[in-house]
């Protein structure tokens, strides 16, 4: 089983100023959870009992976020809200223990990566971007594990784009006669430069061999030390593989992906799924 799972939660959020001037981007709701809530409920669903979050300026809200609050619990208690007090007592569950680390300087996403080294060890773990939600009947880091138990290597989730949008992503070509095993992997190339546009998504289930990788990566797209560079000097050595996940995955670091998450969620919400969908007939959709 992979027991660890690694947030990134490091970044500036500055495509959310100034929501994020105070508070960071991985506390913004959806609904009535912040999107790292989501990220954690994933990971826990497809067993990981470690939780290690890569942390920056500003980023207190989160561990608070994890923490009991006794304060808060008695409050609930005494006023008698019980199931108000089971949801913030279940938040983390007794199982699972959170470990923080400080990324020190905002190096790249492969640098935080290699932040969480000592929490991890030398196991296979899961890297979980809390930016890209994705909602699905079964967790796609769950969907992950399963398909890792098949084969082993490392497993990165991918979906098709936009052949103009390739310079957002990682870019993978795979090799489909061998269980798509990525034969390459480029972070962010324009579209004429791109080997496919069969994009990385904030998925992945990394085999620990990634670390001796990362600590020899150097700067790259955007001057950071990249992930996507780091995998790419494992592939010759240790077999990574591509996965098309079951579900819909939202940008929630793009303010039109965030409200288009915000949508998809609120219709299906219990406390507001009904009513929402009357008004979005009502008034939005006529
Ligand atoms: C990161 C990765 C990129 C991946 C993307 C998925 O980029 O570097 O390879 O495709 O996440 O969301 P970022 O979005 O942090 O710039």
């Amino acid at each position: 089983p992979v027991r660890a799972a690694v947030f990134p939660v490091a970044g500036r959020g500055t495509r959310f100023l100034p929501a994020t001037k105070a508070s960071p981007k991985e506390m913004l709701p959806i609904v009535d959870k912040p999107l790292i809530q989501y990220a954690v409920e994933e990971a826990v669903a497809a067993g990981a009992t470690k939780l290690v979050f890569v942390t920056g300026a500003s980023k207190r809200a989160i561990e608070d976020h994890f923490d009991t609050d006794a304060e808060l619990e008695q409050a609930l208690a005494d006023a008698g809200k019980l199931e108000l007090l089971d949801t913030i007592r279940g938040i983390v569950p007794k199982d699972v223990s959170c470990v923080y680390i400080r990324q020190g300087q905002p190096l790249g996403l492969g640098h935080a990566v290699l932040c969480a080294r000592p929490a991890v060890g030398d196991e296979p773990f899961f890297v979980h971007l809390a930016d890209d939600l994705i909602k699905g009947e079964r967790g796609c880091l769950a969907q992950m594990a399963g398909e890792y138990s098949e084969h082993g290597g490392s497993v990165i989730a991918v979906e098709t784009v936009p052949r103009e949008n390739t310079s957002s992503y990682g870019i993978v070509a795979v090799d489909e006669a061998d269980r798509n095993r990525i034969t390459q992997i480029v972070e962010k190339p324009a579209p004429e430069d791109a080997p496919s546009n069969s994009a990385v998504v904030g998925r992945y289930l990394l085999a620990p061999e990634i670390f001796a990788k990362l600590e020899k990566t150097g700067r790259g797209a955007g001057g950071e030390i990249q992930l996507t560079d780091g995998i790419a000097d494992l592939l010759g050595e240790s077999p990574v593989y591509a996965y098309s996940f079951d579900g819909v995955r939202f940008d929630c670091g793009s303010k039109l992906g965030y409200l288009q998450a915000t949508v998809a969620f609120g219709l299906e919400h219990p406390d507001t799924g009904e009513r929402f969908r009357e008004y979005l007939r009502g008034t939005v959709c006529d």
